[in-house]
Protein backbone atom coordinates (compact mmCIF):
# COMPACT_ATOMS: atom_id res chain seq x y z
CA UNK A 1 0.00 0.00 0.00
CA UNK A 2 1.71 3.29 -1.01
CA UNK A 3 0.38 6.02 1.13
CA UNK A 4 0.39 9.20 -0.42
CA UNK A 5 2.58 11.70 1.86
CA UNK A 6 -0.15 14.63 2.13
CA UNK A 7 -3.20 12.42 2.99
CA UNK A 8 -3.95 12.04 7.07
CA UNK A 9 -3.52 8.24 6.53
CA UNK A 10 -0.09 8.66 5.89
CA UNK A 11 0.80 9.45 9.39
CA UNK A 12 -0.11 6.18 10.80
CA UNK A 13 0.00 3.11 8.79
CA UNK A 14 -3.24 2.20 7.93
CA UNK A 15 -5.04 -0.55 5.61
CA UNK A 16 -7.70 1.80 3.89
CA UNK A 17 -7.85 5.83 3.88
CA UNK A 18 -7.84 6.12 0.45
CA UNK A 19 -11.16 7.76 0.67
CA UNK A 20 -11.31 9.48 4.10
CA UNK A 21 -10.92 13.23 3.75
CA UNK A 22 -9.60 13.74 7.50
CA UNK A 23 -7.99 11.37 10.12
CA UNK A 24 -9.92 9.13 12.22
CA UNK A 25 -11.11 11.16 16.10
CA UNK A 26 -8.33 10.11 19.04
CA UNK A 27 -11.48 8.62 20.79
CA UNK A 28 -12.19 6.65 17.73
CA UNK A 29 -9.00 5.31 17.55
CA UNK A 30 -8.93 4.25 20.91
CA UNK A 31 -12.19 2.42 21.10
CA UNK A 32 -11.35 0.75 17.30
CA UNK A 33 -7.89 0.06 17.39
CA UNK A 34 -7.24 -3.85 18.54
CA UNK A 35 -3.55 -3.75 18.83
CA UNK A 36 -3.48 -4.41 22.67
CA UNK A 37 -5.72 -7.54 22.32
CA UNK A 38 -4.98 -9.07 18.77
CA UNK A 39 -0.66 -8.77 19.07
CA UNK A 40 0.25 -12.11 20.19
CA UNK A 41 -1.51 -13.29 17.16
CA UNK A 42 1.61 -11.94 15.29
CA UNK A 43 3.22 -15.25 14.36
CA UNK A 44 -0.14 -16.49 12.59
CA UNK A 45 -0.27 -13.72 10.61
CA UNK A 46 2.40 -14.56 9.41
CA UNK A 47 2.75 -17.82 8.75
CA UNK A 48 -0.46 -17.35 6.92
CA UNK A 49 0.71 -14.19 5.30
CA UNK A 50 3.94 -16.44 3.81
CA UNK A 51 1.21 -19.30 2.54
CA UNK A 52 -1.03 -16.28 0.92
CA UNK A 53 2.18 -14.62 -0.66
CA UNK A 54 3.12 -18.32 -2.16
CA UNK A 55 -0.66 -18.44 -3.18
CA UNK A 56 -0.53 -15.35 -5.29
CA UNK A 57 2.34 -16.50 -6.97
CA UNK A 58 0.83 -19.82 -8.52
CA UNK A 59 -2.36 -17.36 -9.23
CA UNK A 60 0.28 -15.03 -11.49
CA UNK A 61 -0.59 -12.63 -9.26
CA UNK A 62 3.04 -11.98 -8.23
CA UNK A 63 6.18 -13.39 -10.19
CA UNK A 64 8.14 -15.77 -8.10
CA UNK A 65 11.11 -13.03 -7.23
CA UNK A 66 8.12 -11.15 -5.51
CA UNK A 67 6.81 -13.78 -3.92
CA UNK A 68 10.27 -14.82 -2.29
CA UNK A 69 10.96 -10.78 -1.24
CA UNK A 70 7.54 -10.94 0.87
CA UNK A 71 8.47 -14.30 2.44
CA UNK A 72 11.94 -13.25 3.20
CA UNK A 73 10.46 -10.11 4.68
CA UNK A 74 7.81 -11.91 6.56
CA UNK A 75 10.73 -13.90 7.90
CA UNK A 76 12.46 -10.98 8.98
CA UNK A 77 9.57 -9.10 10.58
CA UNK A 78 9.08 -12.24 12.40
CA UNK A 79 12.18 -12.31 13.89
CA UNK A 80 12.21 -8.80 14.82
CA UNK A 81 9.00 -9.31 17.03
CA UNK A 82 10.52 -12.56 18.35
CA UNK A 83 12.95 -10.02 19.40
CA UNK A 84 10.94 -8.28 21.26
CA UNK A 85 9.72 -5.45 19.12
CA UNK A 86 6.81 -3.41 20.20
CA UNK A 87 3.68 -2.25 18.33
CA UNK A 88 3.59 1.57 17.65
CA UNK A 89 0.19 3.08 19.77
CA UNK A 90 -0.84 3.94 16.36
CA UNK A 91 -0.93 0.50 14.61
CA UNK A 92 -4.47 -0.19 14.14
CA UNK A 93 -4.12 -4.03 14.33
CA UNK A 94 -2.01 -7.47 14.07
CA UNK A 95 -2.46 -6.98 10.68
CA UNK A 96 -1.70 -3.39 9.90
CA UNK A 97 1.33 -3.75 12.30
CA UNK A 98 2.75 -6.44 9.79
CA UNK A 99 2.13 -4.91 6.80
CA UNK A 100 3.85 -1.79 8.34
CA UNK A 101 6.71 -3.84 9.37
CA UNK A 102 7.37 -5.51 6.00
CA UNK A 103 7.37 -2.02 4.06
CA UNK A 104 10.20 -1.51 6.38
CA UNK A 105 11.98 -4.77 5.34
CA UNK A 106 11.09 -5.05 1.52
CA UNK A 107 9.80 -1.56 0.21
CA UNK A 108 6.86 -1.37 -2.27
CA UNK A 109 6.25 -5.24 -2.80
CA UNK A 110 4.92 -5.69 0.42
CA UNK A 111 1.69 -3.26 -1.08
CA UNK A 112 1.26 -6.69 -2.98
CA UNK A 113 0.65 -8.78 -0.52
CA UNK A 114 -3.20 -7.43 0.31
CA UNK A 115 -4.30 -8.65 -2.92
CA UNK A 116 -7.03 -10.80 -2.78
CA UNK A 117 -7.68 -11.04 1.05
CA UNK A 118 -9.03 -8.72 3.12
CA UNK A 119 -8.45 -8.63 7.09
CA UNK A 120 -12.39 -10.48 7.41
CA UNK A 121 -10.47 -13.87 6.26
CA UNK A 122 -7.06 -12.71 7.75
CA UNK A 123 -8.09 -12.74 11.45
CA UNK A 124 -10.56 -15.40 10.83
CA UNK A 125 -7.53 -17.73 9.43
CA UNK A 126 -5.02 -16.53 12.68
CA UNK A 127 -7.53 -16.84 15.22
CA UNK A 128 -8.59 -20.24 14.13
CA UNK A 129 -4.42 -21.06 13.56
CA UNK A 130 -4.25 -19.82 17.35
CA UNK A 131 -7.30 -21.41 18.75
CA UNK A 132 -6.15 -25.01 17.33
CA UNK A 133 -3.21 -24.48 19.07
CA UNK A 134 -4.45 -23.19 22.20
CA UNK A 135 -6.98 -26.38 22.27
CA UNK A 136 -3.61 -28.53 22.55
CA UNK A 137 -2.05 -26.94 25.30
CA UNK A 138 -5.26 -27.13 27.18
CA UNK A 139 -5.67 -30.63 26.91
CA UNK A 140 -1.40 -31.23 27.71
CA UNK A 141 -2.75 -29.29 30.93
CA UNK A 142 -5.72 -30.87 31.98
CA UNK A 143 -3.80 -34.25 31.23
CA UNK A 144 -1.27 -32.57 33.88
CA UNK A 145 -4.28 -32.39 36.58
CA UNK A 146 -5.51 -35.72 35.34
CA UNK A 147 -2.20 -37.21 36.32
CA UNK A 148 -1.98 -35.50 39.51
CA UNK A 149 -5.20 -37.40 40.24
CA UNK A 150 -4.22 -41.11 39.14
CA UNK A 151 -1.52 -40.80 41.31
CA UNK A 152 -3.68 -39.48 44.30
CA UNK A 153 -6.19 -42.03 43.58
CA UNK A 154 -2.94 -45.00 43.31
CA UNK A 155 -2.20 -44.01 47.26
CA UNK A 156 -6.21 -43.49 47.74
CA UNK A 157 -6.57 -47.10 47.04
CA UNK A 158 -7.60 -49.11 49.80
CA UNK A 159 -8.86 -46.11 52.20
CA UNK A 160 -12.73 -45.88 52.67
CA UNK A 161 -13.95 -42.80 52.81
CA UNK A 162 -18.19 -41.61 52.84
CA UNK A 163 -19.56 -40.69 50.23
CA UNK A 164 -22.38 -37.95 49.99
CA UNK A 165 -25.54 -36.99 48.23
CA UNK A 166 -27.18 -33.95 49.51
CA UNK A 167 -23.70 -33.00 51.69
CA UNK A 168 -25.22 -36.18 54.00
CA UNK A 169 -22.91 -39.19 54.64
CA UNK A 170 -24.37 -42.16 52.43
CA UNK A 171 -22.88 -45.42 51.58
CA UNK A 172 -18.54 -46.12 52.39
CA UNK A 173 -16.39 -45.62 49.16
CA UNK A 174 -12.82 -45.90 48.15
CA UNK A 175 -11.40 -42.79 48.80
CA UNK A 176 -9.87 -43.59 44.58
CA UNK A 177 -13.37 -43.75 43.98
CA UNK A 178 -14.00 -40.20 44.68
CA UNK A 179 -10.70 -38.84 43.55
CA UNK A 180 -11.75 -40.36 40.55
CA UNK A 181 -15.20 -38.95 40.33
CA UNK A 182 -13.34 -35.83 39.23
CA UNK A 183 -10.79 -37.12 36.48
CA UNK A 184 -13.71 -38.44 34.31
CA UNK A 185 -15.43 -34.85 33.91
CA UNK A 186 -11.72 -33.53 32.53
CA UNK A 187 -11.74 -36.48 30.25
CA UNK A 188 -14.82 -35.48 28.77
CA UNK A 189 -13.56 -31.89 28.67
CA UNK A 190 -10.53 -33.52 27.02
CA UNK A 191 -13.17 -34.83 24.07
CA UNK A 192 -14.56 -31.13 23.64
CA UNK A 193 -11.41 -29.99 22.87
CA UNK A 194 -10.59 -32.18 20.64
CA UNK A 195 -13.78 -30.94 18.82
CA UNK A 196 -13.56 -27.39 19.12
CA UNK A 197 -9.82 -28.07 17.93
CA UNK A 198 -11.11 -29.71 14.83
CA UNK A 199 -14.16 -26.99 14.52
CA UNK A 200 -11.34 -24.72 14.68
CA UNK A 201 -9.67 -26.70 11.81
CA UNK A 202 -11.39 -25.02 8.69
CA UNK A 203 -9.43 -22.38 6.62
CA UNK A 204 -11.95 -18.94 6.03
CA UNK A 205 -8.60 -18.08 3.77
CA UNK A 206 -9.49 -17.30 0.29
CA UNK A 207 -13.23 -15.92 1.04
CA UNK A 208 -11.75 -12.56 1.03
CA UNK A 209 -14.31 -9.37 2.55
CA UNK A 210 -17.11 -11.81 2.23
CA UNK A 211 -17.51 -12.99 -1.50
CA UNK A 212 -14.29 -15.10 -2.07
CA UNK A 213 -10.91 -13.89 -3.91
CA UNK A 214 -11.35 -12.76 -6.90
CA UNK A 215 -7.37 -14.58 -8.12
CA UNK A 216 -7.67 -17.97 -9.04
CA UNK A 217 -5.36 -19.05 -5.63
CA UNK A 218 -5.50 -22.75 -4.72
CA UNK A 219 -7.05 -22.81 -1.17
CA UNK A 220 -6.57 -26.57 -1.27
CA UNK A 221 -2.47 -25.62 -1.48
CA UNK A 222 -3.59 -22.72 1.40
CA UNK A 223 -5.41 -25.62 3.54
CA UNK A 224 -2.10 -28.18 3.37
CA UNK A 225 0.49 -25.46 4.11
CA UNK A 226 -0.95 -24.18 6.86
CA UNK A 227 -2.84 -27.79 8.36
CA UNK A 228 -6.05 -27.11 8.50
CA UNK A 229 -8.84 -29.97 7.87
CA UNK A 230 -10.85 -28.97 5.77
CA UNK A 231 -11.98 -25.54 3.32
CA UNK A 232 -14.60 -23.14 4.08
CA UNK A 233 -17.58 -23.92 2.15
CA UNK A 234 -19.09 -20.62 1.99
CA UNK A 235 -17.58 -17.36 2.03
CA UNK A 236 -19.92 -15.32 3.92
CA UNK A 237 -20.15 -18.05 6.40
CA UNK A 238 -16.78 -18.05 6.45
CA UNK A 239 -15.77 -14.46 7.77
CA UNK A 240 -18.98 -14.87 10.18
CA UNK A 241 -18.40 -17.98 11.55
CA UNK A 242 -16.99 -17.84 15.44
CA UNK A 243 -18.62 -21.35 16.64
CA UNK A 244 -15.33 -22.90 17.04
CA UNK A 245 -14.98 -19.90 19.68
CA UNK A 246 -18.14 -20.97 20.92
CA UNK A 247 -17.19 -24.44 21.48
CA UNK A 248 -13.81 -23.63 22.55
CA UNK A 249 -15.20 -21.24 25.59
CA UNK A 250 -17.82 -23.81 26.17
CA UNK A 251 -14.89 -26.73 26.68
CA UNK A 252 -12.96 -23.95 28.71
CA UNK A 253 -16.03 -22.64 30.60
CA UNK A 254 -17.23 -26.51 31.44
CA UNK A 255 -13.11 -27.47 32.37
CA UNK A 256 -13.44 -24.32 34.93
CA UNK A 257 -16.45 -25.67 36.45
CA UNK A 258 -15.04 -28.86 36.96
CA UNK A 259 -12.31 -27.52 38.77
CA UNK A 260 -14.37 -25.69 40.62
CA UNK A 261 -16.24 -28.93 42.13
CA UNK A 262 -12.85 -30.28 42.83
CA UNK A 263 -11.74 -27.20 44.59
CA UNK A 264 -14.92 -27.20 46.53
CA UNK A 265 -14.63 -30.78 47.97
CA UNK A 266 -10.83 -30.32 48.96
CA UNK A 267 -11.83 -27.15 50.59
CA UNK A 268 -14.60 -28.63 52.45
CA UNK A 269 -12.25 -31.43 53.15
CA UNK A 270 -9.59 -29.46 54.30
CA UNK A 271 -11.68 -28.04 56.84
CA UNK A 272 -10.73 -28.52 60.52
CA UNK A 273 -14.41 -30.02 60.60
CA UNK A 274 -13.84 -32.42 58.30
CA UNK A 275 -10.04 -33.42 58.75
CA UNK A 276 -9.65 -35.47 55.78
CA UNK A 277 -7.05 -33.68 53.52
CA UNK A 278 -4.09 -31.25 54.81
CA UNK A 279 -2.95 -28.64 52.71
CA UNK A 280 0.74 -28.58 51.50
CA UNK A 281 2.31 -25.11 51.46
CA UNK A 282 3.27 -24.01 48.01
CA UNK A 283 -0.33 -23.27 47.11
CA UNK A 284 -1.93 -21.86 49.98
CA UNK A 285 -1.04 -18.46 51.61
CA UNK A 286 -1.11 -17.49 55.42
CA UNK A 287 -3.57 -14.89 57.22
CA UNK A 288 -1.82 -11.22 57.62
CA UNK A 289 -3.91 -11.09 61.46
CA UNK A 290 -4.23 -14.98 62.56
CA UNK A 291 -0.88 -16.84 62.34
CA UNK A 292 -2.51 -20.17 62.48
CA UNK A 293 -4.07 -19.79 59.19
CA UNK A 294 -3.55 -21.78 55.91
CA UNK A 295 -6.03 -20.84 53.16
CA UNK A 296 -6.48 -23.06 50.58
CA UNK A 297 -5.73 -19.97 48.03
CA UNK A 298 -5.15 -21.44 45.08
CA UNK A 299 -8.03 -23.63 44.74
CA UNK A 300 -10.20 -20.40 46.19
CA UNK A 301 -9.09 -18.86 42.81
CA UNK A 302 -9.60 -22.23 40.60
CA UNK A 303 -13.44 -22.58 42.28
CA UNK A 304 -14.06 -18.46 41.01
CA UNK A 305 -12.38 -18.83 37.86
CA UNK A 306 -15.37 -20.35 36.54
CA UNK A 307 -17.34 -17.06 36.76
CA UNK A 308 -14.75 -15.40 34.09
CA UNK A 309 -14.50 -18.05 31.81
CA UNK A 310 -18.95 -18.26 31.78
CA UNK A 311 -18.34 -14.29 31.55
CA UNK A 312 -16.37 -15.04 28.28
CA UNK A 313 -18.51 -17.69 27.22
CA UNK A 314 -22.09 -15.60 27.57
CA UNK A 315 -20.04 -12.76 26.12
CA UNK A 316 -18.94 -14.35 23.11
CA UNK A 317 -22.78 -15.82 22.35
CA UNK A 318 -24.50 -12.46 23.12
CA UNK A 319 -22.15 -10.89 20.65
CA UNK A 320 -22.85 -13.52 18.65
CA UNK A 321 -26.84 -13.74 19.18
CA UNK A 322 -28.79 -11.65 16.45
CA UNK A 323 -25.88 -10.25 14.85
CA UNK A 324 -26.11 -9.89 10.76
CA UNK A 325 -24.71 -12.22 8.46
CA UNK A 326 -20.86 -12.31 7.31
CA UNK A 327 -17.71 -9.70 9.48
CA UNK A 328 -19.65 -7.32 11.59
CA UNK A 329 -16.78 -5.07 14.06
CA UNK A 330 -18.60 -6.54 16.87
CA UNK A 331 -16.89 -9.51 16.54
CA UNK A 332 -13.24 -8.12 17.05
CA UNK A 333 -14.34 -8.44 20.51
CA UNK A 334 -14.07 -12.07 20.20
CA UNK A 335 -10.73 -12.51 20.68
CA UNK A 336 -10.80 -10.74 24.25
CA UNK A 337 -13.08 -13.18 25.54
CA UNK A 338 -11.05 -16.37 24.23
CA UNK A 339 -7.42 -14.89 25.49
CA UNK A 340 -9.17 -14.52 28.46
CA UNK A 341 -10.16 -17.61 29.12
CA UNK A 342 -7.08 -19.62 27.77
CA UNK A 343 -5.03 -17.74 29.83
CA UNK A 344 -7.02 -17.98 32.82
CA UNK A 345 -7.45 -22.18 32.41
CA UNK A 346 -3.62 -22.03 31.72
CA UNK A 347 -2.64 -20.86 34.82
CA UNK A 348 -5.37 -22.27 37.04
CA UNK A 349 -5.06 -25.69 35.73
CA UNK A 350 -0.96 -26.41 36.61
CA UNK A 351 -2.11 -24.59 40.47
CA UNK A 352 -4.58 -27.29 41.31
CA UNK A 353 -2.57 -29.87 39.55
CA UNK A 354 -0.09 -28.75 42.08
CA UNK A 355 -2.17 -27.92 45.08
CA UNK A 356 -4.23 -31.54 44.71
CA UNK A 357 -0.29 -32.80 44.31
CA UNK A 358 1.04 -31.48 48.02
CA UNK A 359 -2.43 -32.56 49.43
CA UNK A 360 -1.56 -34.69 52.29
CA UNK A 361 -4.89 -37.28 52.62
CA UNK A 362 -5.67 -38.67 56.35
CA UNK A 363 -7.06 -42.20 56.02
CA UNK A 364 -7.35 -42.03 59.91
CA UNK A 365 -9.95 -39.65 59.60
CA UNK A 366 -11.78 -40.60 56.57
CA UNK A 367 -12.44 -43.67 58.30
CA UNK A 368 -13.54 -42.02 61.54
CA UNK A 369 -16.42 -40.39 59.48
CA UNK A 370 -17.64 -43.53 58.68
CA UNK A 371 -20.89 -44.53 60.78
CA UNK A 372 -22.72 -47.66 61.10
CA UNK A 373 -25.72 -45.87 59.83
CA UNK A 374 -24.01 -45.15 56.47
CA UNK A 375 -24.28 -49.41 56.02
CA UNK A 376 -28.36 -49.21 56.54
CA UNK A 377 -28.95 -49.61 52.71
CA UNK A 378 -26.37 -52.60 52.95
CA UNK A 379 -28.15 -53.58 56.07
CA UNK A 380 -31.47 -53.54 53.93
CA UNK A 381 -29.88 -55.83 51.30
CA UNK A 382 -29.19 -58.25 53.71
CA UNK A 383 -32.48 -59.00 53.93
CA UNK A 384 -33.51 -58.79 50.43
CA UNK A 385 -31.02 -61.45 49.85
CA UNK A 386 -33.06 -63.54 52.60
CA UNK A 387 -36.15 -63.22 50.81
CA UNK A 388 -37.49 -59.74 51.81
CA UNK A 389 -38.70 -57.04 49.51
CA UNK A 390 -36.96 -54.27 48.93
CA UNK A 391 -39.76 -52.02 50.87
CA UNK A 392 -40.31 -54.62 53.51
CA UNK A 393 -36.40 -54.14 54.44
CA UNK A 394 -36.04 -50.50 54.14
CA UNK A 395 -38.92 -50.59 56.54
CA UNK A 396 -37.38 -52.81 59.08
CA UNK A 397 -34.19 -50.87 58.99
CA UNK A 398 -35.58 -47.58 59.07
CA UNK A 399 -37.17 -49.14 62.65
CA UNK A 400 -33.48 -49.94 64.12
CA UNK A 401 -32.52 -46.20 62.69
CA UNK A 402 -35.10 -44.58 64.47
CA UNK A 403 -34.06 -46.56 68.30
CA UNK A 404 -30.52 -46.06 67.27
CA UNK A 405 -31.17 -42.07 67.22
CA UNK A 406 -33.54 -42.32 70.33
CA UNK A 407 -31.07 -44.38 72.04
CA UNK A 408 -27.80 -42.40 71.18
CA UNK A 409 -26.62 -46.39 70.44
CA UNK A 410 -25.05 -46.62 67.49
CA UNK A 411 -26.53 -49.30 64.64
CA UNK A 412 -24.08 -51.75 65.12
CA UNK A 413 -24.33 -51.86 68.81
CA UNK A 414 -28.31 -52.17 69.26
CA UNK A 415 -28.65 -55.59 70.91
CA UNK A 416 -30.20 -58.81 68.76
CA UNK A 417 -33.20 -58.75 69.65
CA UNK A 418 -33.93 -55.24 68.27
CA UNK A 419 -32.87 -56.45 65.18
CA UNK A 420 -34.88 -59.75 65.08
CA UNK A 421 -38.16 -57.09 66.45
CA UNK A 422 -37.81 -55.56 63.20
CA UNK A 423 -37.38 -58.43 61.49
CA UNK A 424 -37.19 -62.09 61.51
CA UNK A 425 -35.10 -62.57 59.14
CA UNK A 426 -31.77 -60.99 60.56
CA UNK A 427 -29.40 -63.35 62.54
CA UNK A 428 -26.00 -63.26 64.14
CA UNK A 429 -24.34 -63.08 60.73
CA UNK A 430 -25.59 -59.23 60.69
CA UNK A 431 -22.90 -57.74 62.12
CA UNK A 432 -21.03 -58.43 58.69
CA UNK A 433 -23.37 -56.38 56.79
CA UNK A 434 -22.41 -53.30 59.05
CA UNK A 435 -19.03 -53.76 57.85
CA UNK A 436 -17.77 -50.97 56.06
CA UNK A 437 -15.41 -53.14 53.82
CA UNK A 438 -18.03 -55.61 53.35
CA UNK A 439 -20.25 -52.95 52.10
CA UNK A 440 -17.40 -51.65 49.51
CA UNK A 441 -17.02 -55.31 48.99
CA UNK A 442 -20.48 -56.17 47.61
CA UNK A 443 -20.47 -52.84 44.98
CA UNK A 444 -18.07 -55.03 42.18
CA UNK A 445 -20.32 -53.84 39.12
CA UNK A 446 -19.15 -51.67 36.54
CA UNK A 447 -18.35 -48.18 37.87
CA UNK A 448 -18.56 -49.28 41.46
CA UNK A 449 -16.81 -48.89 44.32
CA UNK A 450 -15.80 -52.17 44.72
CA UNK A 451 -11.99 -53.13 45.16
CA UNK A 452 -11.77 -54.72 41.88
CA UNK A 453 -14.16 -52.56 40.13
CA UNK A 454 -11.86 -49.28 41.62
CA UNK A 455 -8.79 -51.25 40.44
CA UNK A 456 -9.96 -51.43 36.85
CA UNK A 457 -10.82 -47.97 36.74
CA UNK A 458 -7.74 -46.87 38.22
CA UNK A 459 -6.08 -48.89 35.01
CA UNK A 460 -9.04 -47.19 32.85
CA UNK A 461 -7.46 -43.67 33.93
CA UNK A 462 -4.05 -44.57 33.50
CA UNK A 463 -4.76 -46.06 29.90
CA UNK A 464 -6.71 -43.20 28.79
CA UNK A 465 -3.55 -40.75 29.68
CA UNK A 466 -1.08 -42.62 27.54
CA UNK A 467 -0.24 -40.92 24.26
CA UNK A 468 -2.83 -42.26 21.15
CA UNK A 469 -0.89 -45.07 19.36
CA UNK A 470 0.58 -43.88 16.10
CA UNK A 471 -1.32 -44.78 13.27
CA UNK A 472 0.64 -47.19 10.98
CA UNK A 473 0.39 -47.05 7.57
CA UNK A 474 -0.90 -50.20 6.21
CA UNK A 475 1.56 -50.56 3.25
CA UNK A 476 4.95 -49.24 5.18
CA UNK A 477 8.03 -51.19 4.36
CA UNK A 478 8.74 -53.35 7.92
N1 LIG B 1 -9.00 -6.15 14.00
C1 LIG B 1 -10.11 -6.71 13.28
C2 LIG B 1 -10.74 -7.85 14.09
O1 LIG B 1 -10.11 -8.32 14.93
C3 LIG B 1 -9.64 -7.21 11.98
C4 LIG B 1 -10.72 -7.27 10.95
C5 LIG B 1 -11.12 -5.91 10.54
N2 LIG B 1 -11.99 -5.92 9.45
C6 LIG B 1 -12.57 -4.82 8.99
N3 LIG B 1 -13.37 -4.94 7.99
N4 LIG B 1 -12.37 -3.65 9.55
O2 LIG B 1 -11.86 -8.25 13.87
Amino acid sequence: MTVAEDTPAAKSHKLWGGRFGAGPAAAFDALNNSIGVDFRLWPYDIRLSKAWALALWGANVLTLDESKAIERGLDAVGERLAGGEQPLPSDEDVHTLIDRLLHTEVGDVASKLHTGRSRNDQVATATRLWTMEACQRLDAAVRGLQQAMVDQATALESVLMPSYTHMQRAIPISAAHWMLSHFWPLERDRTRLRAAQHSAAVLPLGSGAVAGCAYPISRVLLQGTLGFDALSPNSVDAVSDRDFLAETLFASTMIATHLSRLAEDLIIYGSSEFGFVQFGEQYTSGSSMMPQKRNPDALELARGSAARTLGDLTALLVTLKGLPTSYNKDLQDDKRSLFDAVDLLLLVLPAVAGALAECVFRPARMREALSSAMMATDLADYLVRRGSTFREAHGAVGMLIRESEITGVDLQALPMVSFRAANARFADDVIDALSAAQSVRHREVEGGTGPDAVHAQLDAARGALLPPPTLRSTNAVV
